[in-house]
This record gives C-alpha cells, sequence and structure tokens, in this order.
C-alpha cells in the first residue's frame, strides 16, 4: 500500500516534468534509471545505450526477436517498455501496476497513438498477475526485486509463462547478504516499503528452483550513475522532510528520493548489481 502511494506520487512527478520539458510521450516517462553510455569497447548490442529510454530499446530488441504474441510488463511504470516493443512488432501488450495514474496516462499514451486495441493496462499488486491469462514473454524492469519472497514471485511468473516462454529482468541486487541493520539496508526498506532486499543468488535460486533456465546474466552495474558514497547535507533535508512535510504525499516522495539515495551509497560501496537476466521455461 505504502508503494503504491508512493508511485501514485512519484508518477505525477514525472509526468509534470515530461509536461514542462517540452512534451509527454512514453519514452519521456520511464520510471528506471538513467544509465550512463557503456564503454565504447563493447559492442552495442551487449549492453543498452545510455539515457532513459536506452534500456527500453535494448529490451525490445532482444525481445522482438522471438517474436511473441502476447507480452506483460509486470510492474510497468508508465509501459515505456512496452510501447518501445509495440512500435517494432504487432502483437498484444499488458502492462500492470498499482498507480491509477500510471494506467490512466499509460492507456491515454496508446489510445493518442492509436494503439488502444494492442496496449492494455490494468491497476492492481502483483497478485493480479493469476487473472491476466498467459503469456510468451513477461518482462519485469526495477519491479521485481519488490517481491517480498521471489519464490512467490517466480511461482507467479512460472504459472503466466506458456511453455517456451521468456523471461526478461533488471533490477537492483545485493552482491552478498547483508544484515537488515546495515543504514542502507534499512533506510531503502523503511522508504521504499520494501520487507528486506535481496541478493542476486537468491534471484537465480528461486528461478531455478521453479524450473526456468537461465540464458543469460549480464551485470549493467557499469552504467549505473551512483555518485554519493557518503552522506550529503541533502540527505538530511530529505530526512526531515519525510518525516516533517505537511501531507502524506509530499512526505512520500521525500521518502522516494531518500530511498533513491540510500540505493545510490550501496551501489557506490559496490555492495548492489544491476542486473539484466534473461530466462525461459522448458
Ligand atoms: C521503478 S518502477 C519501474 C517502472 C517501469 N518498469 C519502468 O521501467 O519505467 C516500479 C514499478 O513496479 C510497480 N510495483 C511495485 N510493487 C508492486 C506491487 N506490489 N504490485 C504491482 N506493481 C508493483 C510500481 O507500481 C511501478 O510501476
Amino acid at each position: 500500500m505504502k508503494t503504491a502511494r508512493q508511485y501514485e506520487v512519484l508518477a505525477k512527478t514525472r509526468y509534470l516534468s515530461a509536461l514542462l520539458r517540452g512534451g509527454v510521450r512514453p519514452e519521456r516517462l520511464c520510471l528506471h534509471k538513467t544509465l550512463l553510455p557503456a564503454d565504447s569497447s563493447l559492442d552495442a548490442a551487449d549492453c543498452p545505450a545510455g539515457g532513459r529510454d536506452g534500456l527500453n530499446q535494448w529490451l525490445a530488441d532482444g525481445i522482438t526477436e522471438e517474436r511473441p504474441k502476447r507480452v506483460l510488463d509486470l510492474g510497468c511504470g508508465f509501459g515505456a517498455t512496452l510501447f518501445a516493443l509495440a512500435r517494432r512488432m504487432e502483437g498484444q501488450f499488458v502492462g500492470l501496476t498499482q498507480s491509477a495514474f500510471l494506467v490512466k496516462t499509460a492507456a491515454s499514451l496508446a489510445e493518442k497513438e492509436g494503439r488502444a486495441n494492442e496496449l492494455t493496462f490494468h491497476e492492481g499488486e502483483f497478485a493480479l498477475l493469476s487473472t491476466l491469462g498467459s503469456f510468451d514473454a513477461i518482462v519485469a524492469v526495477e519491479s521485481l526485486s519488490y517481491f517480498d519472497e521471489l519464490a512467490e514471485a517466480a511461482r507467479l511468473l512460472g504459472e503466466a509463462l506458456r511453455p517456451k516462454g521468456s523471461l526478461w529482468i533488471v533490477d537492483d541486487w545485493l552482491r552478498k547478504p547483508l544484515p537488515e541493520e546495515h543504514t542502507d539496508v534499512r533506510g531503502l526498506c523503511e522508504t521504499w516499503g520494501r520487507r528486506r532486499l535481496h541478493t542476486a543468488e537468491e534471484l537465480e535460486a528461486a528461478f531455478a528452483g521453479k524450473g526456468f533456465q537461465l540464458v543469460e546474466n549480464r551485470d549493467l552495474t557499469p552504467q549505473v550513475p551512483a555518485l554519493r558514497a557518503s552522506a550529503s547535507p541533502r540527505s538530511g533535508w530529505l530526512r526531515l522532510a519525510a518525516r516533517r512535510l505537511p501531507g502524506r504525499q509530499l512526505r512520500s516522495l521525500a521518502a522516494a528520493y531518500l530511498g533513491g539515495f540510500h540505493l545510490d551509497r550501496l551501489y557506490a560501496a559496490s555492495l548492489m548489481e544491476y542486473r539484466f537476466s534473461h530466462y525461459v521455461l522448458p
């Protein structure tokens, strides 16, 4: 519930910022990280381009190759990843997110592009997935880590994927287990409504346990901008704002930014991995 409220207010802020920057378009409305450009020595196909939309385009390249007919974006935000896909291939594209504002905006953008028949968006918790039918591919960008239990995520996704279906995950995982009292683990959990943070190893074990086969893991951490290794005056102000600002929405927004600060610190201390994982169901 806390996460839902937070995404409602975050989404409105992102929408307003896109509006002020010259227009509301799906590629300007990503809720995931803005990546740094990839190392120039790497092949362009091996990693996303920098910027906000590079990750969507890169995922869409990979998913399109498999020609799925029905694709789910779990925790779809404004649906930017699905728009990137729908612009390249025919199919049915379904998004699930908790925020009514995200769903309403994504649906109206689909309508504006003349794609309302292909792109549909649903408001609800992850558990709603079991009512949305089956899929040839599922993509989850910075959303799977919100599950309290990854085994439950693997079960739900395993039931929703058709045989030979594929799963595309990009998310933040701990490189090794950390105690829950760790300042940044605790800070992140408290501000983002998480019960705990998961390790990359736990992700692998949960999906292997439900019969998923790993096609590829790729460490995208070098493209994550993480600048704030130490406490900055800004974090003090954010902490105060998250407790004292008038109005739940403003406090929730301050808490969202404070959580981002804790995540940055985990990256700066090399404790976090931004990992792309591609699985298939046999
Ligand atoms: C960081 S945003 C990423 C959004 C989108 N994938 C993107 O890349 O722009 C996380 C998304 O996960 C969704 N989410 C988090 N917890 C959820 C839950 N319990 N049930 C449904 N959606 C959830 C949020 O509503 C939001 O859409």
